[in-house]
């Protein structure tokens, strides 16, 4: 007797689909990633290859990506920023046409979970042409990144097979922050950081994500608006790349029509899209909250439901018309929790419309040609 044996099946494990078993893998990758990088106690950080003083020539960074990856250098310049360090996230097949000037003392970040996009590596290309620095921040050791890079950074965050990237942009999040610590360090003081409130929290986040998946309605969420018109994502700050990403995983794997805001742009155009048929889910991340709650009443003003992402207990859950819970946090980091449960809300959005999740149509894990 023969037992048909699928190895893609197989390795689902309880899983229906492996973009579900990815986000489930969080709180273990996301542990891998920190593990022996950071010191919570003594408020220390330990990357390898770059030590204190690694980045001591850098006046300024750019860091380039594409698609997920692009919104996690997004989230990274936001922590070089706090600490006066100039840096920009720029699409990489932006970046022939449209790259700021580049000189030695530029430190240039190609991030990239495979490191074989063909527009990251060309834009990586271009910088070690113009004599940058360069450093790759991916997920694969030996790929074409981390050997045209001057130095790479791994994020460990084990094979992804889905083509909606997860796991490896809290991955990729997290370690740009900490890397954004270590430059900060060097060229503002040990004083410009905050690792010792941070880094406690982030050796919290395994199990605040474990939280999340654990309580989370994301499924009663995608349910209650399935067959919307269009679903829109807000927020500000370190809340905006969520959004994005929210918006981006939502449309690679419903198909249906989702955009990305930054809270505070809704009123300057978006908000003639906004009908009682277009649900808003709204990103807080614990700075300048009252801000986008405003935002996210003028979408309810006119109809739109509202789904607020925030700790129990915050003011948005008075006003919101549905609730996706996060456990309390810092703000550098509230919004990787957010980000959990709008993976969990597009997986069940599709999931519910009979979506080939995994391997969505016209799209590609890696794509190798500009
Ligand atoms: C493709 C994938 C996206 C991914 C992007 C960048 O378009 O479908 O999920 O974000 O490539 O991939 P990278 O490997 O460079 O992070």
């Amino acid at each position: 007797e023969t037992v048909d044996w699928d190895p893609e099946q197989a390795g689902k494990g309880e899983y229906d689909h492996f973009m579900l078993k990815e986000i489930h893998e969080q709180p273990t990758s996301l542990a891998q990633a920190i593990e022996g990088r950071i010191d919570p106690e003594f408020g220390d950080l330990s990357l390898e290859g770059f030590p204190y003083g690694a980045f001591g020539d850098v006046d300024s960074v750019q860091l380039i990506a594409c698609g997920t990856s692009y919104h996690a250098a997004l989230y990274g310049t936001f922590a070089l920023r706090k600490a006066g360090v100039h840096a920009t996230a720029l699409l990489a097949n932006e970046y022939s046409v449209s790259a700021p000037p580049i000189t030695e003392d530029t430190l240039v970040i190609a991030v990239t979970q495979s490191g074989e996009t063909a527009d990251t590596l060309s834009a990586l290309r271009q910088a070690n042409a113009g004599g940058a620095r360069t450093v790759t921040v991916t997920n694969v050791v030996g790929s074409t990144a981390a050997r045209e890079a001057d130095d790479a950074l791994f994020i460990r965050a084990g094979p992804e097979i889905g083509v909606a990237a997860t796991k490896t942009f809290s991955s990729q999040a997290v370690m740009l922050t900490l890397l954004a610590q270590r430059i900060s360090q060097d060229l503002r003081g040990r004083g410009s950081t905050d690792l010792a409130s941070l880094l406690p929290e982030l050796a919290r986040m395994p199990a605040a994500i474990g939280s999340v998946l654990e309580h989370s309605r994301a499924e009663a969420i995608a349910e209650r608006y399935d067959g919307s018109q269009s679903y829109f994502f807000i927020g500000r700050g370190l809340g905006y790349p969520v959004a994005l990403e929210g918006a981006l995983k939502f449309k690679e794997i419903t198909y249906e029509h989702a955009e990305g805001f930054a809270s505070g742009e809704l009123k300057h155009g978006p908000l003639a899209l906004v009908t009682p048929d277009t649900p808003v889910f709204a990103v807080f991340t614990g700075e300048e909250d009252e801000k986008t709650l405003k935002n996210a009443e003028e979408a309810q003003t006119r109809g739109a439901p509202v789904i607020a992402v925030c700790p129990d207990g915050h003011a948005a859950t008075e006003v919101a018309d549905a609730h996706l819970e996060i456990p309390e946090t810092d703000p550098s980091l509230a919004g990787l929790l957010s980000n959990v449960q709008l993976q969990l809300v597009s997986y069940h959005a599709a999931d519910l419309l009979d979506r080939p999740i995994d391997k969505p149509r016209n799209l590609a894990k890696s794509v190798t040609v500009e």
